[in-house]
């Protein structure tokens, strides 16, 4: 796999671009971000993407467009942290409308760990690797043996009565004012749960916080092992150009 691909990672906060080339899996320059639209509609966030994919000229062939829904047959499913007008839309048939570019539309979570898997932290690794994303949202993606079960949506998992990542999220952190201690309990339980029912050997924790992995190590605690993200908040971006190159291939 060559060339520089266009990858770009929707979140419910910021809709970050960058160029990527895939035959070395690094980013070229800079990554390039704006604020997610309110509402996040498709019609107000497709002229958004649409000026960060014109600032990336340089990004040739098909884009991978990385969103926070479960994606089935190339359609959202759900919306948890975007307008629910996004249910049903077909994300690569929009960016070839606005774009008039082929795109491969793919769950964030399953864009990041795919990144980490074939590149960075979960490289090589065999049996049951649980990818992590702690944002706005929790994202999750599940593999076995380097292989993606695409779709996995455990961060709606139940935990004390609500959605986990109401719960345990970047972005609960924030808006409670957790410190380091109180938060990692949280994610602990969190772990622990997810432990007992899949068994995994190893948990990669991703998003921004996975660059403060070193200050909070000492806090968790699980029976699988645990490794930050290799491409921390890169790693949608990274795994969407990486997906919409293998689709291609
Ligand atoms: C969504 C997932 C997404 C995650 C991270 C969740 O609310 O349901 O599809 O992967 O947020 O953005």
């Amino acid at each position: 796999m060559t060339g520089k691909m266009l990858g770009i990672d929707v979140g419910g906060s910021s809709i970050k671009a960058g160029v990527v080339d895939v035959g070395a899996g690094e980013l070229l320059g800079e990554l390039i971000c704006a604020p997610t639209p309110r509402p996040a509609t498709p019609d107000a966030m497709m002229p958004v993407i649409a000026a960060l994919a014109g600032r990336l000229p340089e990004a040739a062939g098909r884009i991978g467009l990385a969103f926070p829904s479960v994606v089935k047959h190339g359609r959202a499913r759900t919306a948890a942290n975007v307008d629910h007008a996004w249910i049903g839309a077909d994300g690569a048939a929009l960016v070839r409308r606005t774009l008039e570019r082929p795109a491969l539309f793919l769950n964030d979570a399953d864009a990041a760990g795919l990144a980490e898997m074939r590149l960075g932290a979960g490289r090589g690794v065999q049996g049951t690797v649980i990818m992590l994303t702690f944002g706005t949202g929790i994202g999750t993606a599940l593999f076995t043996d380097g292989r993606l079960f695409p779709n996995a949506e455990l961060g709606h998992m139940e935990l004390n009565g609500m959605d986990a990542e109401k719960w345990a999220s970047a972005h609960v952190k924030t808006v409670e004012g957790l410190d380091w201690r109180a938060w990692i309990e949280r994610v602990n339980v969190y772990l622990e749960r997810m432990h007992a029912m899949l068994w995994p050997d190893l948990f990669i924790l991703g998003g921004a916080i996975s660059e403060r992995f070193a200050d909070f190590e000492p806090l968790l605690r699980s029976q699988a092992e645990i490794r930050p993200a290799q491409f921390a908040g890169q790693a949608g971006v990274i795994g969407a150009a990486l997906a919409a190159a293998e689709s291609e291939s």
